[in-house]
């Protein structure tokens, strides 16, 4: 018998506990404690019904996601959920926490359903690239009809309780605390069994069945796993159950071979590596009441609001009186449009202190520099901050490329100085990367962390270089980018080949709506500019073309700010560029364009991995698609890099190397890597044992 799953005997009534922690995944283990505890109550005369219950924090959260792609063991999910549903006595599901995916259709398959009121439910596998594989296509429109199943399994959001009763998913609910008590009063109401599969009220009305799985199947560029559920629902209307669920299982084979699942459910791995910080173990976190904000521009506004819509007292500096009326409205203005989306609370604002005086910030708890990117003026504001904030407060700045170390050392107190970049918009970029010098303090670490995490975003863990990780990659990303416009694309050609490789936006783009002149300020402050830099950008701004803000950039803007064509002036600087720097042309197509800034974003990887800057690749995967964009079904270039094989990143590396020797070098991890026939992953994996 398994450790996991045991049977105990109330009565009449047989007890299944499932205690798998931390989420009940239903693991093989788990499955066989099921099917043993299940053959048990069924051959036990004095039990009459059966109760299928967790303890822990949730009834099963779903299948064991990292079980997929090992080799089947028995019982699978299907076949358990087929034995429950076919037990002779009856069976009552008691649900409590997050009731998803297998764990949803496990309960599907008992003949009766209690949720705690809290509970919610959900069949969130679309999420993971694929679809509910264990009869949940088939049991889900029987219970709720085609309409509601679909709406559920094609967005992947939970239900809450009351609404799965309502709409007759479960058919109770239980106040907090007795949830076994009500289930086992139910038990002894119900006679017989009533088999999921037997019910056919729910496709009444055949023809308005059909109409909503039309209106779903017409609309276009539906992902694999969103066209096979759609498919497996109008089964369950118009084949027999046993046909519908071979299907389900056929599709389900398909869509856990895609290369969009393995990317999906890679995501999902890294992002919880990700947060798990080496100093969390150490660190005894800060109690975190108020956060300080320096400088309240676009980034600093709108982590100013990010934190109020937290809970937290914000401090907001700013300079002189117009400093601080502008900002005002800009936050007021982030508020406005948070309120109306609904994505707000009302009256966070009470808590917002805005103010010029530097004192105000004796008493935050993490004090956030968000001041332009001056080395001299960060400086002077550390230094400041290293005598006025109070003892252990965090001081971190949002810098995009200066050196942390030299705020550190101007604030007398390095210990406490880290770096902590949002990306941009703050208000939907789901990335903050932490930048922890040596020798900071773990707890300061830890409460950086648990700020980022309460703010409902991915922190991920860098050393504290110039540019974290993230910068580091859009630097290589766009240099690869500016290295193709001198050898023959045109921004426009990029931006689209980037676009359907999946990115929101092409890079030209994405710089002309952040301004050009930011990059162009940052790279007049280099004391040792790239020799090979494309100059363009910087001709643009002599122009006063600074991008989407003032009109011209790469592309023309209207008086809208809506994009229209590349710029004429743009192509004519970048045939004199092309001139009077020749490189060899390439034959320039929209896979060679998507190679080639993949390949540099893995190169890029692979140096900051090597250096130490990211501890793992998965972290530099979160850190592209929470912060870039970087396609989820991807995974992100790393993993993309172990799909396609390091051996054949590093040949096509070596081959752009020779044509543009200046520009491509493989890096040496890589290289080494794909001489040992190693993947990323393999890496990351022989790491963590050292
Ligand atoms: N399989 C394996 N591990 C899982 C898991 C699953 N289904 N769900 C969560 N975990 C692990 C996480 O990886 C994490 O492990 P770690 O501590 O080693 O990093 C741990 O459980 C806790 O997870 P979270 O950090 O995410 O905890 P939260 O409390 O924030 O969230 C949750 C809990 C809402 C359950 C969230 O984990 C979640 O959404 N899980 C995935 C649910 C899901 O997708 N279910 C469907 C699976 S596919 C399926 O069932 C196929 C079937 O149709 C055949």
């Amino acid at each position: 018998m398994s450790d996991l799953v045991r049977l105990e005997r109330h009565g009449a009534l047989g007890l299944i506990v499932i205690r798998n922690p931390p989420v009940n995944a239903l693991g093989a283990e788990v499955r066989q404690g099921i099917a043993a505890c299940l053959s048990e109550a069924e051959a036990d005369a004095g039990i009459r019904a059966v109760l299928l219950a967790a303890d822990g924090r949730t009834f099963p959260a779903g299948a064991d996601i990292s079980e997929f792609g090992d080799a089947p063991q028995e019982p699978s999910l299907p076949d358990l959920c087929d034995r429950v549903e076919a037990c002779p006595k009856p069976v009552i599901a008691a649900l409590h926490g997050t009731v998803l995916g297998g764990g949803l259709e496990l309960a599907m398959a008992a003949h009766y359903r209690v949720a705690e009121e809290t509970t919610l439910l959900g069949l969130p596998e679309v999420k993971l690239g694929i679809l509910p594989g264990a009869g949940g296509t088939q049991r889900t429109p029987r219970l709720v009809g085609i309409k509601v199943a679909l709406d559920m399994m094609l967005s992947g959001l939970p239900i809450k309780a009351v609404d799965a009763e309502r709409l007759g998913l479960i058919d109770e609910i239980s106040p907090l605390r007795t949830l076994r008590l009500d289930a086992a009063a139910l038990a002894a109401d119900v006679d017989a069994p009533r088999r999921t599969r037997d019910a056919r009220s729910q496709f009444d009305d055949g023809a308005a069945c059909m109409a909503d799985i039309a209106k779903r199947r017409a609309l276009p560029n539906r992902p694999l796993a969103s066209r096979k559920i759609i498919d497996c629902v109008e089964a369950a209307l118009l084949v027999p159950f046993e046909i519908g669920l071979d299907m389900e299982r056929e599709a389900f084979a398909e869509c856990l071979a895609s290369p969009s699942s393995a990317g999906l459910r890679h995501a999902f791995f890294a992002e919880r590596a990700a947060t798990k910080f080496p100093e969390l173990a150490s660190g005894v976190p800060h109690q975190l009441d108020t956060i300080g904000v320096v400088g309240a521009g676009v980034m600093g506004s709108g982590i100013a609001m990010a934190c109020l819509d937290a809970g937290f007292a914000v401090t907001v500096i700013e300079q002189g009186e117009a400093g601080v009326t502008d900002a005002l409205s800009r936050i007021a203005a982030l508020y406005e449009k948070g309120v109306a989306a609904g994505k707000m609370g009302e009256g966070a604002l009470t808590d917002l202190n805005l103010t010029t005086q530097m004192e105000a910030l004796s008493t935050a708890d993490i004090i956030i520099e968000c001041v332009s990117e001056d080395l001299e003026t960060k400086r002077d504001i550390f230094a400041k901050l290293g005598k006025l904030a109070k003892p252990e407060a965090v001081l971190a700045s949002n810098t995009s490329y200066l050196d942390v170390g030299a705020l550190a050392q101007a604030s007398n107190r390095p210990q406490d100085v880290l770096a902590l970049r949002f990306s941009a918009p703050v208000q939907r970029m789901g990335l903050v990367e932490i930048g922890v010098p040596e020798g900071a303090n773990p707890r300061g670490v830890t409460a950086a962390h648990n700020l980022v995490k309460t703010l409902g975003k991915t922190p991920v863990r860098s050393a504290a270089v110039p540019g974290l990780i993230g910068n580091q990659m859009l630097s290589a990303y766009r240099a690869a980018a500016d290295r193709l416009l001198l050898r023959g694309a045109q921004p426009a050609q990029v931006d689209a080949a980037m676009r359907s490789f999946g990115m929101p936006m092409g890079p030209y783009e994405a710089q002309d709506d952040e301004g050009l002149d930011i990059g162009w300020a940052r790279r007049k402050a280099m004391k040792n500019p790239d020799p090979e830099a494309l100059l363009l950008p910087d001709i643009l701004c002599e122009n006063g073309q600074f991008g989407r803000r003032s009109g011209k950039g790469y592309y023309i803007y209207n008086d809208e700010g809506k994009r229209g064509a590349a710029n004429p002036e743009m192509l004519t600087m970048l045939m004199g560029e092309r001139r009077m720097r020749p490189l060899p042309k390439l034959e320039v197509t929209p896979e060679l364009i998507q190679n080639h800034l993949l390949y540099a974003l893995i190169n890029a990887g692979a140096t900051l991995l090597e250096a130490g800057t990211a501890a793992r690749p998965g972290d530099i995967d979160v850190v592209m698609v929470h912060g870039f964009g970087y396609p989820r079904h991807r995974g992100g270039p790393m993993h993309e890099a172990d799909a396609r094989s390091l051996f054949e990143v590093s040949r096509s590396i070596a081959a752009f190397a020779k044509e543009d020797p200046a520009h491509w070098r493989c890096a040496p991890l890589l290289a080494r890597l794909a001489a040992e026939r190693m993947r990323f992953a393999q890496y990351q994996a022989a790491e963590a044992q050292k």
